[in-house]
Parts: structure tokens; sequence; C-alpha cells
């Protein structure tokens, strides 16, 4: 394996690690984004037996041991399985998450003490700035949240619009919507709260001009259009009333 590291907006990384034996033939890729920045921020630190392979790659754009935050999207190992590692690795790394998440498991499950965000709330990382969305069981976990880089209008939105494949394309102006449906329909894997196409509009309403894209290739264009397009799929497929 190899971690493919593609500059997708001014400052921010999209690391990459295709695996083939994952949903064959068409692979699935394990993402993680790094914001360069006087305080540098990754989101998503990949499963534990992936860290070699993503500390390469991130020290090919920042030392290793400068990584300020450590963010992620959700408590899954893909997510988060390596974050102590990071938190090892960078000695004045601190874990950024929603309260809620550190709350029910991040204060019990980081070595260090993690940093609670309000919902709205911004870190200013010099140069780049993130704002915390809570985003609870879209698309899925109650502790799910999304990160917004301002300066460069990037949403950070992990597991939405995951797609198959992608190896090839870091970032594409293509639609995502056909694909992340497609995704949907074989893993199931959202949940399908009340709220869930209101809170993809919301997203949708900060007209993000990059989607970082946890699973498949990133997306360049239309934000805005990208996020009610998903919500109106999802309500289509799999929000109608059964009656
Ligand atoms: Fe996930
Ligand atoms: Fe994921």
């Amino acid at each position: 394996m190899e971690t493919k590291l593609d500059e997708i907006a001014d400052g921010i990384y999209r690391l990459s690690t295709f695996v083939a034996e994952v949903v064959p033939p068409a692979g699935f890729t394990f993402n993680q984004f790094l914001i360069a920045a006087d305080e540098p921020l990754l989101f998503h630190t990949g499963p534990r037996a992936m860290f070699p392979l993503v500390a390469e790659a991130v020290a090919r754009v920042v030392p290793v041991e400068s990584v300020r935050w450590i963010t992620f999207g959700h408590l899954e190992s893909d997510e988060c399985g390596s974050m102590n590692m990071w938190l090892a690795a960078a000695p004045r790394s601190e874990v950024a998450h929603g309260a809620l998440g550190c709350d029910v498991s991040l204060n019990d499950m980081c070595d260090r003490p993690p940093r609670p965000m309000a919902d709205g709330e911004t870190i200013d990382l010099g140069g780049k700035r993130v704002r915390h969305f809570d985003t609870p069981h879209v698309p899925h976990g109650w502790e799910a949240r999304v990160l917004f880089e301002e300066t460069t209008g990037t949403l950070l939105c992990g597991d939405l619009f995951s797609q198959l494949g992608g190896r090839d394309v870091p970032l594409t102006t293509g639609d995502l919507v056909e694909p992340a449906m497609a995704a949907e329909g074989m893993f199931r894997a959202s949940s399908m709260a009340p709220d869930t196409a209101e809170v993809m509009r919301r997203l949708g309403e900060l007209s993000p001009t990059t989607l970082a894209v946890m699973h498949g290739s990133s997306y360049s264009g239309d934000g805005h259009k990208a996020l009610y397009d998903l919500a109106a799929a999802y309500e289509e497929q799999y929000l109608r009333p059964a009656f």
C-alpha cells in the first residue's frame, strides 16, 4: 500500500490510501486531510495499522511533531483509530471534538484530555480557520460532526458523499451524488434520522467550494447544490413516509 498526497485546496492536502481488497473490484480509499497552517490540523487519523503510512505522508508537508490538532468526524477506527499514536508522536497535539463526543467517549479514550468544541465554535489555526458543526447521526454516530475551513471554503465532510474507487481522481468536478447513493445502497451506512436531509441542506448553506470526502474523490465546485442534491436523493430513496 502507498499513501498518495494531493493538495485539493490552498494548503489543504488529501492523504489517500487505496485498499483494493475492500469492496472489490472497485476498491476503497481511506483519506485523511491535513491543513497546513501555523497550527497544523489533521482530519481523520486512519486506523492504527495505517499510522506509519499516514505519518510518512504528513511528514512530506509538515513535521509530524508539529501537528497541533487531531480531529475526525466520529468514532470509528478509520476515522480515529490511531489518535493516541498521534498524541504520542506530536507532543503539543490535542484531540478537538464536539463537547458531546468528549463527554460520551473521548474524555475516557484519549491519552490526553480532548478540547471540547461548542456547535459553531472556531479554532484559529494561524492562516486557516476551522468552524465546528455538530451533526448528530449524520451520516452516523451520535457524536458526528464536520469542520468547515473558512478561508478556502472547504467542508471536511467525512463519510458524506462516500464512494467506491476514486484512487486516481483526488478531486473531481463531476457528479458525486449518484456514486454516493450507489455506495449507500451497498453499505447502508447512514442513519436515517428525521432531520438527516435538513442537516445536509444546512451544511449546503455554507456554500462550500471544496468537499473533502473521506472515501473516494473529493469535489470542487458548487457545494451548495451538491449538498441540496444529496439531501433530495436521500429523501427520495430513504426518507419518504412509508404510507
Ligand atoms: Fe464512518
Ligand atoms: Fe469513514
